[in-house]
């Protein structure tokens, strides 16, 4: 069973990142989420403490800390700005974790360094226009010429996608095998016919920069294929399943801070002579928006301790990211019905926790998928 005490590495990581969250995220986020403007300044400090690369070890340019410190931190992080959480967890989970796991030694060298270490960012091109979900009809494809492969296709909804230097690109290498002809390459921003588009305007998390981006005769040395050729999907999957236990921090995050306001405007808010926390009808939903943040917290972090000991967590990172989203999503909305007329207005913070929640419930697997994966692994339990 895991241990739902955190111990003194975790709790130091949790301090450290509530520090810096309340210190140098939070009082820019609701201008940044107005601006839409990426958080520059504020990744590459992140870079400096440690969280760009929190589970990659120090030989690679990482912290080399458990994925119980990764999710402390991500709902640290999280809980001031869901888009500065997202940038951090496509970087450690989606795209850190794929090159530790598959790179060779060369490729950990050129890539994983300076992406664990912060200096560069990483971006994960899976989902096409016409491939989200259902991701084996990958329509990119690269063919081969000599000792390079050439990409052609599109990829959707990247997060990261302008502001990123590594990119971890799928496609499809033999259309006949499905998706065990997909293939991972490493391409860097600077390869000629690699074009990120234009910035998506967003109803949440408005700060981190997603993009679509076009592939036109991309060529790629083969030493830059990630796993081998065929073994993308693999890598794509397995990658997720430690990406939905980022996701689902930062879900956490955005309730955890909804929670907050709300139960701090309660005490202020006076209404029929007293506050309205005194109320029953705001101690209920109090009472509730806590027990479902701590549910959503134990089921987290009982898969990021899974992972931790290398046990198989599909099933519990798929519970843990469809509890979490939908816990965000329902006390995003309860925290604003607390704050009656003052929810709907920026200057409370609130609506921005409902806007950034609802994406919880879309990237990294919807929670249909996510319905789906639970059910497949009780199945195969069979
Ligand atoms: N972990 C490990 N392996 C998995 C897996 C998982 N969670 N899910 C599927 N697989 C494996 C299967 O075991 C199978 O392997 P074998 O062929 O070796 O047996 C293989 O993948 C194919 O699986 P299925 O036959 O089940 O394929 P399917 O097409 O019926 O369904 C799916 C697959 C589960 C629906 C999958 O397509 C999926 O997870 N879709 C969601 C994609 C997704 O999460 N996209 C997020 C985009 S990235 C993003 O959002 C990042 C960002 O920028 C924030």
């Amino acid at each position: 069973m895991f241990n739902t005490q955190l111990n003194e590495t975790q709790l130091l990581i949790k301090e450290t990142a509530a520090q810096f969250a309340a210190e140098r995220v939070y009082p820019s986020a609701q201008e940044r989420d107005i601006t839409a403007s990426f958080p520059s300044d504020i990744v590459r400090e992140m870079g400096e403490l440690g969280f760009m690369g929190m589970m990659i070890d120090p030989e690679w340019g990482g912290s080399g800390l458990d994925a119980v410190s990764y999710v402390v931190a991500m709902e640290e992080i999280s809980k001031a700005d869901a888009s500065v959480g997202v940038i951090m967890s496509v970087n450690n989970s989606l795209v850190c974790w794929g090159i530790v796991t598959y790179g060779t030694d060369d490729q950990k060298e050129r890539f994983l360094k300076p992406l664990a270490s912060g200096q560069k960012l990483g971006a994960f091109c899976l989902s096409e226009p016409e491939a989200g979900s259902d991701a084996t009809s990958q329509y990119t494809n690269a063919h081969q010429e000599g000792e390079y492969w050439v990409l052609n296709g599109t990829k959707n909804w990247i997060t990261n996608g302008t502001s990123a230097n590594t990119y971890l690109v799928f496609a499809q290498t033999d259309r006949e095998k499905r998706h065990k002809g997909i293939t991972c390459f490493l391409v860097d921003r600077n390869t000629e016919g690699f074009e990120p588009g234009k910035k998506e305007d967003k109803l949440g998390i408005r700060s981190s920069d997603t993009c679509s981006i076009g592939l036109m005769n991309v060529r790629v040395h083969e030493s830059d294929i990630l796993g081998g050729v065929g073994n993308g999907f693999k890598i794509a999957m397995e990658s997720l399943n430690g990406g939905r236990i980022g996701i689902a921090a930062q879900a956490l995050g955005i309730a955890q801070a909804a929670f907050e306001a709300a139960l701090k405007y309660s005490k202020e808010r006076k209404a029929f002579g007293k506050p309205i926390c005194e109320l029953q009808a705001i101690q209920m939903k109090l009472a509730d928006m806590s027990m479902k943040i701590d549910a959503a917290r134990l089921l987290i972090h009982k898969a990021a301790s899974m992972k931790d000991n290398h046990q198989t967590y599909i099933k519990e990172a798929a519970h843990a990211k469809l509890f979490a989203s939908k816990t965000a999503v329902e006390v995003a909305l309860e925290a604003i019905q607390v704050h009656g007329g003052y929810g709907y207005v920026r200057e409370y913070n609130v609506e921005r926790y409902l806007r950034d929640a609802k994406i919880t419930e879309i990237y990294e697997g919807t929670s249909e998928i996510q319905h789906i994966v639970i059910a497949r692994e009780l199945l195969k339990a069979l």
